[in-house]
């Protein structure tokens, strides 16, 4: 079992689905975590279950796509822990669009939350990590989209991949300062965001039932199950643990067996 105790972990997206699952986790570990998310109800819900349950928790409202905001997790962070080890960029939203019909504002709403809030989190935390020294981890949420261009899920495959870029190029850039940097590519999870998914294909004609996408999908998975958000926290405890410390600029397909690189 990785060595967790005291580790100052933020995460973003963690109000919900996989972020909260992982957070939960963590925390159970015994690291003190920072649950940040747009929706700054759903963090604090999160952080009292934590604190409720015997962790260290604190909430704070964050929008990704705000440097400032931004700035302030970390400082937040750094007041209430003493310090960032691991920084998880994991907030990220969903949109389904034919490819023809994707705008260029569609493009810049997806875009601008999973590539430029994923490339805000990590200047912010690598500026933090070398004032501190020691080095520091990054750990982004990308997706099986990050390696494969799905329909009708083009911008949200581009900033997926963006995400694979960041995790690369920063990997290269911070290695001689001790920082890491990688990715989890989760497949089919059942969380809100899939609910969003699975809407935008029946609203597109694409599929006609409830969770007909989200089962379609799921089949290509060859361990034959869709994910929980808990299949994604032994790769999550992994890269915050110093377990990970010699792995760097890596994108872990974590999707039951779907996609293969
Ligand atoms: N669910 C899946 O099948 C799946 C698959 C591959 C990758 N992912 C990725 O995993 C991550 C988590 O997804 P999830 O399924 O848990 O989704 P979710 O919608 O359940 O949770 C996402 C969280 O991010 C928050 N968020 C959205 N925009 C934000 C912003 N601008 N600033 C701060 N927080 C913001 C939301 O409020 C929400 O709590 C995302 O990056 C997603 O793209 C999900």
């Amino acid at each position: 079992m990785p060595d967790l105790k005291d580790r100052c972990i933020a995460i973003t997206g963690a109000g919900r689905g996989i972020g909260a699952a992982i957070a939960r986790a963590l925390a159970a570990d015994g690291a003190r975590l920072t649950i940040a998310d747009i929706t700054g109800e759903d963090a604090r819900q999160v952080a009292d279950a934590i604190r409720a349950e015997g962790g260290t928790a604190i909430a704070v409202a964050v929008d990704v796509r705000d440097r400032a905001a931004v700035r302030r997790m970390i400082d937040e962070t750094v007041k209430a822990h003493g310090r960032l080890d691991v920084l998880f960029n994991n907030a990220g939203i969903a949109q389904t669009k034919p490819f023809l019909d994707i705008t260029e504002e569609d493009w810049h709403t997806v875009t601008d939350v999973n590539a430029l809030g994923v490339l805000i989190g990590m200047q912010e935390a690598i500026k933090t990590f070398r004032a501190q020294g020691g080095g520091g981890k990054i750990v982004n949420t990308a997706s099986i989209a990050g390696k494969q261009g799905y329909e009708p899920l083009a911008h949200y495959s581009a900033s997926k991949f963006a995400v694979v870029a960041l995790t690369q190029a920063a990997a290269r850039a911070f290695g001689k300062d001790g920082i890491t940097a990688n990715a989890i590519c989760p497949g089919v999870v059942a969380t809100p965001m899939w609910k969003i998914i699975d809407q935008g294909f029946r609203d597109t004609g694409l599929t006609r039932t409830e969770n007909e996408a989200f089962d379609m999908f799921a089949a290509g998975a060859v361990l034959g199950r869709p994910s929980a958000p808990e299949d994604l926290v032994g790769v999550a405890r992994f890269l915050a643990s110093s377990d990970s410390d010699f792995m760097t600029g890596q994108s872990l397909m974590v999707d039951g067996g779907m996609v293969f690189v």
